[in-house]
């Protein structure tokens, strides 16, 4: 089936060393398991170190390359600096970051803590800015290039009630992607962000689709295409933009949704649950006076 295909040519990624953030599961295991495909070393990094070293084991043996396995909280700046810094003690010369951690869950928003509002933000937009700010200012004062993708959602410019600190937090990650982007140019450093819409993965599932909400809730329903994405489809996606095919693209947030939020937002859309008899009817009935 071409959706679970590869799309850039052997050896696209040949040379490059990325750090993906959230690359022990679900989207940054599949984007990271493509980037090996093409050539690339890795360094994945989340909280849980005994998942990321089975996973880099798993990933090593099934596509070869490198993975290095770094546990990292992005909330904490020590971690993040310390993670940077082996890093490029293990591989050299990072070329590409790729901001993929997230923390998110469902919630009425007067139901929240301030400590679980806070937790979503720290993760998100926190952990984001220290890692981007981290890698770019070595960047900068070593005179490298440099490449930041970051995974945000349709909701960061919609908004979304239900999941409010995470909206809050993604629509801060697009601004430091898009003003990073112009200001950061000058030095090399490009800044992209892609917004994916449903992409099945136990750690997303779980938490905003608990127990029967999933069977309430399909999201495939909410999708035009009528369908939720394949991994391999963001995978190609992701690599293009970490590849240089990509050099010219900058500033630029790329939706992989099969049209979901343009289906929530456009003022009519609903009406594709009116029958075709009843189009019909109102055909037939035109330009009749009552
Ligand atoms: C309300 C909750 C909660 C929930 C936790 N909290 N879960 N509040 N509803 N379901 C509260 C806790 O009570 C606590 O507040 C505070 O949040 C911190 O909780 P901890 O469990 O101590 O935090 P921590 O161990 O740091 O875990 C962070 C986490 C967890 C975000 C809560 O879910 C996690 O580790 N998530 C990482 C993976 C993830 O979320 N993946 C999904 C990304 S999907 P108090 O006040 O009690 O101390 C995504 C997709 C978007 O972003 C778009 C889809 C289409
Ligand atoms: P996931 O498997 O739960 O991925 C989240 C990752 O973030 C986990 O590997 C987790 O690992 C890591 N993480 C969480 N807190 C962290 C912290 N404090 N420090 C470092 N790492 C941390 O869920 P996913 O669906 O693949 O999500 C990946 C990305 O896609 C996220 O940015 C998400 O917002 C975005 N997204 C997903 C969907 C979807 O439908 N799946 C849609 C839109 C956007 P540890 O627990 O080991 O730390």
């Amino acid at each position: 089936m071409i959706l679970a295909e590869g799309m850039l040519k052997p050896g696209a990624l040949k040379g490059k060393n990325i750090i993906l953030t959230g690359g022990g599961t679900g989207l940054g295991r599949s984007m990271g398991e493509y980037f090996l495909e093409l050539g690339a070393n890795l360094v994945i990094t989340s909280r849980k170190l005994d998942v990321l070293e089975e996973t880099a084991q798993e990933m090593m043996t099934a596509k070869g390359g490198k993975v290095i396995p770094l546990a990292c909280d992005v909330r904490e700046i020590d971690q993040v600096e310390a993670m940077w810094k082996a890093a490029n003690e293990k591989l050299g010369q990072i070329h590409v970051v790729l901001n993929n951690a997230a923390g998110n869950f469902i919630s009425p928003t007067e139901r929240l803590s301030i400590n679980a509002f806070n937790t979503v933000l720290d993760i998100v937009l926190k952990g984001t800015s220290q890692v981007t700010l981290t890698a770019g200012k070595d960047w900068i004062a070593k005179k490298q290039s440099g490449t930041f993708l970051n995974i945000v959602t349709t909701y960061a410019w919609t908004g979304s009630g239900y999941v409010v600190p995470s909206a809050a937090a993604k629509a801060g990650v697009l601004a430091l992607t898009r003003s990073l982007a112009v200001e950061w140019a000058k030095y090399g450093i490009r800044s992209n962000a892609i917004a994916p819409g449903p992409f099945p993965t136990e750690g997303a599932w779980s938490r905003l689709l608990p127990g029967d909400l999933v069977k309430k809730f399909d999201p495939a329903k909410k999708v035009p295409v009528g369908r939720v994405g394949e991994h391999q489809e963001l995978a190609n996606l992701a690599a293009y933009l970490v590849s240089d095919y990509s050099s010219y693209v900058n500033g630029e947030v790329m939706t992989i949704d099969g049209g979901e939020w343009l289906k929530g937002a456009g003022e009519f859309n609903n009406l594709d649950q009116i029958p075709e008899e009843m189009w019909d009817m109102m055909e037939a009935s035109r330009g009749k006076k009552p």
